[in-house]
């Protein structure tokens, strides 16, 4: 059997310590792995809903309408986001990739002694074996801490570590991250590096990046480290391609919110007649990314007793993706207890992964 409570108890944040079995997600095709390797605490709420339909709400009657990006991982979702990885035009992941495949070693070196790894967001954690790997060949074992709000990726990924590393143990969380970040500052820890990779910062503005990282330094002690994955400013036409690939699958990803509302709140858009957009605002250094109504509509959400009009045109704001500057990211870490103490880039310079030292 594989824990699933907060251990030890009692330590869950308004959470239940319900299974994933027991949310109702699949655990179809994942593997089997050796007994107490693996602890999900799930801090998910009881009614997995709330957060959802509460937020959904206030971004269907404020003006202009938006939704929070972290809706897009339900199971469907976190396997397109796994498909957009392998897009041609979505050259972040292989450009993170490549930084690790050369540099995995020296990073890990920049934490002395037996390291616990973190990772905020790790999804399938593909690239995090690279990190694995590189601190497997420096420790004896490791423990692996990853927390992801979806708790199926988190779930099925963990598995799959687990099966291919006999020496490391996994405690993961199941939760936003800053439930996971108040629970992750009550525990002791040697040394630890964590990871925020694939620009997952990009979706924060200045202030959220900023509440961020600070709630992510509570969790570190002096010399810790935390590599941060952040793609770069370049070219409009290469970020634009980026979010909106030829093949449709950003496209796929961004409307299966709405597919998602009406799976588990009852509504009935049709998503035909809404459309994917992304656009780079060179002035806020951001591509937005936008469902767009192709008509003049009416919408209902049934367990939100609520109808939405929707006119021709008229966007619902779904995400931001920051684009940085080596110079942004350093006085982000300055202002948070950080500083950035390494960079290191792919050979095209479009992304980089920092070192920020906890000080
Ligand atoms: C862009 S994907 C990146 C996945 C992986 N780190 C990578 O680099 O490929 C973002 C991941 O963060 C998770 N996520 C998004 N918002 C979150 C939140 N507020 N709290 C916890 N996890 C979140 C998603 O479920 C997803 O797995």
């Amino acid at each position: 059997m594989i824990g699933y409570h907060a251990c030890p108890p009692p330590r869950l944040l308004n959470g239940s310590n319900r299974s994933v079995e027991e949310t109702g997600e699949s655990m179809a095709q994942t593997p089997q792995v050796q007994e107490e390797k693996l602890f999900i605490h799930n801090l998910v709420k009881r009614d997995p809903l709330a957060g959802l339909a509460e937020d959904v709400r206030r971004g269907l009657t404020t003006q202009p309408k938006r939704f929070l990006p972290k809706y897009f991982y339900d199971e469907l979702g976190s396997q397109l986001f796994e498909a957009i990885c392998l897009l041609p035009e979505y050259y972040l992941t292989r450009a993170e990739n490549e930084i690790l495949q050369r540099y995995a070693d020296e990073i890990v070196s920049t934490v002395a002694g037996p390291t616990t790894l973190i990772e905020m967001g790790s999804g399938s954690a593909s690239k995090t074996r690279l990190l694995i790997e590189a601190l497997l060949r420096k420790q004896a074992e490791l423990l692996f801490m990853p927390v992801d709000i979806s708790a199926t990726a988190l779930e099925n990924s963990s598995r799959i570590l687990l099966q291919s590393y006999p020496r490391l143990n996994i405690e993961a969380y199941a939760a936003d991250y800053f439930a996971a970040l108040a629970e992750l500052a009550n525990e002791q820890r040697t040394h630890t590096l964590a990871l925020f990779l694939g620009s997952n910062i990009s979706n924060f503005d200045v202030d959220e990046a900023l509440k961020f990282l600070r709630a992510l330094r509570l969790v570190l002690n002096e010399g810790d480290a935390l590599l941060l994955g952040a793609d770069l400013k370049k070219d409009k036409a290469v970020l634009e391609a980026a979010y909106n690939d030829a093949l449709g699958v950003t496209a796929a990803f961004n409307l299966n919110v709405l597919a998602r509302i009406n799976r588990e709140l009852g509504g009935n858009f049709d998503l035909r007649a809404f459309a994917h957009r992304a656009v780079y605002n060179e002035e806020a250094g951001r591509v937005e990314i936008y469902i767009e109504s192709c008509c003049e509509q009416t919408v209902s959400i049934r367990k939100l007793d609520l109808q939405v009009q929707f006119g021709e045109g008229e966007q619902i704001h779904t995400e931001n993706s920051y684009k940085y500057d080596l110079e942004d990211i350093g006085k982000l870490a300055a202002q948070t207890g950080f500083t950035r103490a390494q960079t290191w880039q792919d050979q095209k310079q479009q992304f980089s992964s920092n070192l920020l030292l906890a000080v």
